[in-house]
């Protein structure tokens, strides 16, 4: 049982191990790299034609190795630790076409193990300690590439029946112990055709034997760092003589240190190679002027990098097509020097190590058609008529990354021909003014990133109506001249500006670009991408509005992007995710395929700290809170329509109530002006006037009533008079109980009223009279009444004329007592 489970393991394990390689393509490439396999995982399908196996543990190579993978083409073995390979180790994986066996310690190779890969077209068996070429590869008839670099070879010659190998064409033999070449070692060479290259570099080599190259043909021979000393390499190039090569490469590698010329003729020996094209990376210093270019005259290029020349010396080239001085140290533009070379069709002086003086101009240039000078931190003053006057033919200038170029009036003029124009990363002045570029009608690319200009002139690409790409990043201008400045570049497919402090761009800025594709406007401090509704902008595939100040974007606009919009970058914008913006992030969450980075959407948050991601907001809650705004808002106008109604309903109460306020608030000051305020049915009046006012005003102390249809203030409002006249401005309440009474909403009201005067002192300020019966049922009718009635004695008006007397004092009393 424990024995199963530990097993079971082990399998789980390997499986594991096997899963572990890299799928690249499905079925057909796989990288195991760095996995340290000591075995192909059974996993591996046997369709595969790629194995990427460096990095693992081989050690033993044999033919149980190599499960049979018949479509296999391509085997990396690179680092396996490889020792020992036996003879029948690739029998399984006849088919291959690349073997790649680098960093091998092999010891031993199985005699003949390499000849089962009749097919092998690429071997690769740099630093695996072989000492001789003498390979048994005698069946590998396609073979095209033998790359045995950093071993220890001391002889180049190749086995003799390479010689009938067709197709070899590649031979490196760099970094091995190779010191002399002897004519007897290049003899399958001199058999081979004429398409080899021959890497010889980083060999030591001391001599040559005179004419071991004579009649050679070669593609190719690089030769860099070979020699062992100055000497043996002025020796070295004169036995090469007879040699054919189309490319010769030589003279040191960076980095290696500089060692002095000690002999002016040291390179005369190049003059009997019959080459094309040299490269030559010079980095030795001569102690005496060496003509360098002397025999490199009938070349057609011309490389030479890192020299220590300081002037240009005038050399008769006679059919040279392009020329490259790269991280020299030349002071001067060698504008004068180089006039006369009329065939040369492209000249680079670019990255020179000392800042490049403007000296003389190209004037005599006919074919020239790519000039090259960045990255000289040169100054011009007058460009770049003045500078190239002959050079009608001039397709392609380059000044980027120097000082700084004013450009002349005209400055293009004679220029007609240019295609591409690259300032970028130098100054340029002037540009922003003037119709600079009017007559490059040509021009197809223009970089004038980085370039300090203010563009002040909305003619400034007045002309260059075939511009397809325009790069203008960091640059500023003035007001909305931006907004004009593009009106007659339709066939514009790429603009560039970013960094260049736009704050606002109007709609019709882009109006005639209808084949824009790509718009980088990021850096700048846009906080609107309306121009993108406009219909001409319908080709345009990627935008850039990245770090800018944009918070949203409206939906109108949303709904009417180019259809081919296929990059949008919006990200580091402060994105404004609030409800109302609910479109715009639905956009953003449902597009993550289209935007660039979309994870770096952020909401704009109050603390820069906190980092909240546009397409983490949640959309739903902002439906319940719609929802929740619609509830409250029918609650509020509810309860709104409520008070108005109650409002309007009790407005004499609320009146009175104020009154009330405004009394309690200074009480004592209040002057009553009535002792009694007599509330009564208009049908009682006659009783009232006969009988109450009669016997109360006339009698001793007259008592002062307040009788509505006497005493109120004409114009005032009855609601007004009852309050101010009647309840408040008499001492006690008089209240005449009749069933015409208690039918009347009048006296109901005013008999409320007066009960929320008193509330809060004694009910005794009211006085009742019952004037005649009324059932008790009816008296429930006035609100207060009833509990009146029932809790204070009131006073019964009889016409029995004792009682009557009784009635009279006993109100009399009522009337005139005080609470207290
Ligand atoms: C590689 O595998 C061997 C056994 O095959 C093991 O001893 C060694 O520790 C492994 N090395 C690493 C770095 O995993
Ligand atoms: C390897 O093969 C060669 C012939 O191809 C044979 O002569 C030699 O004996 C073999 N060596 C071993 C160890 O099998
Ligand atoms: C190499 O080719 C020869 C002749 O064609 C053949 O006899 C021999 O078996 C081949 N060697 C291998 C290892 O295939
Ligand atoms: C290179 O070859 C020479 C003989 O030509 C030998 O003396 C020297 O040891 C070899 N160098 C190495 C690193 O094997
Ligand atoms: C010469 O060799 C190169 C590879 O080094 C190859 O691409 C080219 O086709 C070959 N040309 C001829 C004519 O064989
Ligand atoms: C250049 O070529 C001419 C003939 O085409 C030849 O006479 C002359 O020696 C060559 N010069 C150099 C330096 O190779
Ligand atoms: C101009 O030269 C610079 C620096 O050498 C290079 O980076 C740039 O790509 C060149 N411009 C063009 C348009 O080739
Ligand atoms: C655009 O071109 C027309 C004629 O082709 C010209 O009249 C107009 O001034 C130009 N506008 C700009 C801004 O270059
Ligand atoms: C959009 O792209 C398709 C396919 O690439 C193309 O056929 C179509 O013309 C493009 N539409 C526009 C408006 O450019």
């Amino acid at each position: 049982m424990n024995f199963f489970t530990v097993s079971s393991f082990i399998i789980c394990f390997s499986i594991g191990a096997g899963e572990s390689c890299t799928k690249i393509t499905e079925n057909l490439h796989y990288s195991c790299m760095g996995r340290n396999l000591s075995y192909i995982p059974p996993s591996i399908p046997s369709s595969i034609q790629t194995l990427d196996f460096s990095f693992n543990v081989l050690k033993h190579l044999k033919k149980t190795v190599f499960p049979v993978l018949s479509f296999l083409r391509v085997l990396d073995l690179s680092r396996c630790q490889i020792k020992h390979i036996e003879n029948d180790t690739f029998y399984n994986v006849k088919n291959l076409t690349a073997l790649i066996l680098t960093g091998n310690p092999i010891t031993y190779f199985g005699p003949g193990c390499l000849n089962f890969l009749r097919n092998l077209q690429r071997l690769v068996l740099v630093d695996v300690g072989l000492s001789s070429l003498q390979l048994q590869i005698n069946n590998l008839t396609k073979l095209q590439e033998l790359r045995v670099g950093t071993n220890n070879i001391q002889s180049m010659s190749l086995p003799p029946f390479m010689s009938s190998f067709k197709d070899f064409s590649l031979l490196d033999l760099h970094g091995n112990n190779i010191s002399v070449i002897k004519t007897h070692h290049t003899a399958v060479f001199r058999e081979i055709g004429r398409n080899m290259t021959l890497i010889l570099s980083r060999n030591p080599l001391s001599y040559i034997e005179p004419g071991a190259f004579k009649d050679v043909y070669l593609r190719r021979l690089d030769i860099r760092s070979t020699f062992a000393s100055s000497a043996a390499q002025k020796a070295g190039l004169k036995a090469l003589y007879g040699l054919n090569v189309k490319r010769l490469m030589f003279g040191k590698f960076r980095g290696e240190f500089k060692f002095q010329f000690s002999d002016a003729h040291v390179l005369d020996g190049l003059c009997f190679i019959h080459f094309q094209e040299i490269y030559y990376y010079i980095i030795e210093r001569p102690s005496e002027p060496v003509s360098i270019f002397r025999c490199m005259i009938n070349a057609t290029n011309v490389i030479v990098k890192s020299g220590v020349i300081h002037e240009m010396e005038y050399v008769f080239f006679h059919e040279i097509k392009e020329l490259y001085l790269l991280q020299d140290q030349l002071l001067t533009l060698p504008g004068k020097q180089l006039s006369h070379l009329h065939t040369l069709e492209k000249l680079v002086i670019a990255h020179n190590i000392e800042p490049l003086r403007a000296g003389t101009s190209f004037t005599d240039m006919p074919k020239l058609q790519y000039l090259d000078l960045s990255s000289n931190r040169m100054t011009l003053t007058r460009c770049c008529t003045t500078l190239l006057s002959g050079t009608p033919q001039l397709r392609y200038l380059n000044l980027s990354q120097n000082g700084e170029i004013g450009l002349e009036l005209g400055g293009f003029d004679g220029l007609a021909s240019l295609e591409i124009l690259d300032f970028h990363h130098t100054r340029v002045l002037d540009l922003g003014y003037y119709s600079s570029l009017s007559n490059l009608k040509y021009l197809r690319y223009l970089d004038v990133s980085y370039s300090s200009i203010t563009f002040v002139n909305i003619f400034s690409f007045y002309g260059p109506n075939n511009l397809k790409i325009l790069k203008m990043a960091g640059n500023k201008f003035k007001g909305d001249v931006a907004s004009y400045l593009f009106s007659n570049l339709t066939l514009l497919e790429h603009l560039d500006m970013s960094y260049c402090h736009v704050v606002e761009l109007h709609p019709s800025s882009f109006k005639n670009l209808q084949r824009l594709r790509l718009l980088n406007l990021r850096g700048n401090n846009l906080m609107t991408i309306d121009f993108l509704a406009l219909p001409d902008l319908k080709r345009l595939t990627s935008l850039y509005v990245d770090k800018n100040s944009i918070t949203s974007i409206p939906l109108h606009v949303l709904q009417k992007l180019p259809t081919n919009l296929s990059e949008i970058d919006l990200s580091s914008n402060p994105i404004d995710c609030s409800c109302s913006q609910t479109d715009f992030i639905l956009w953003i969450i449902q597009n993550q395929k289209v935007l660039k980075q979309p994870e770096n959407i952020f909401c704009k948050t109050l603390s820069p700290s906190s980092d909240f991601r546009a397409t983490d907001f949640d959309i739903d809650s902002c439906v319940h809170k719609k929802r929740l705004t619609i509830v409250l808002s029918v609650c509020f106008v509810t309860v709104v329509v409520l008070l108005s109604f109650l409002v309007y309903r009790f407005q004499f109460y609320l009146q009175y109530c104020c009154i009330l306020l405004r009394g309690y608030r200074s009480p004592g000051q209040q002057e009553c002006s009535y002792d009694a305020f007599v509330i009564f049915s208009s049908y009682d009046e006659v009783w009232v006037m006969n009988e109450l006012m009669e016997n109360l005003e006339n009698g001793v102390p007259p008592i002062q009533l307040c009788l509505h249809m006497r005493d109120f203030q004409a114009g005032k409002s009855i609601t007004s008079n009852i309050i101010d006249e009647g309840i408040m401005g008499s001492r006690k309440i008089i209240v005449v109980v009749s069933q015409h009474f208690i039918d009347s909403a009048w006296c109901r009201f005013e008999f409320e009223l007066a009960q929320s005067r008193f509330m809060l002192e004694r009910n005794a300020n009211i006085i009742i009279i019952i004037l005649e019966d009324v059932e008790e049922r009816k008296t429930k009718k006035v609100f207060g009444l009833h509990k009146h009635l029932k809790k204070n004695t009131y006073l019964k008006w009889s016409r029995d004329p004792l009682s009557n007397m009784r009635f009279w004092i006993r109100l009399r009393k009522a009337i005139i007592s005080t609470n207290q």
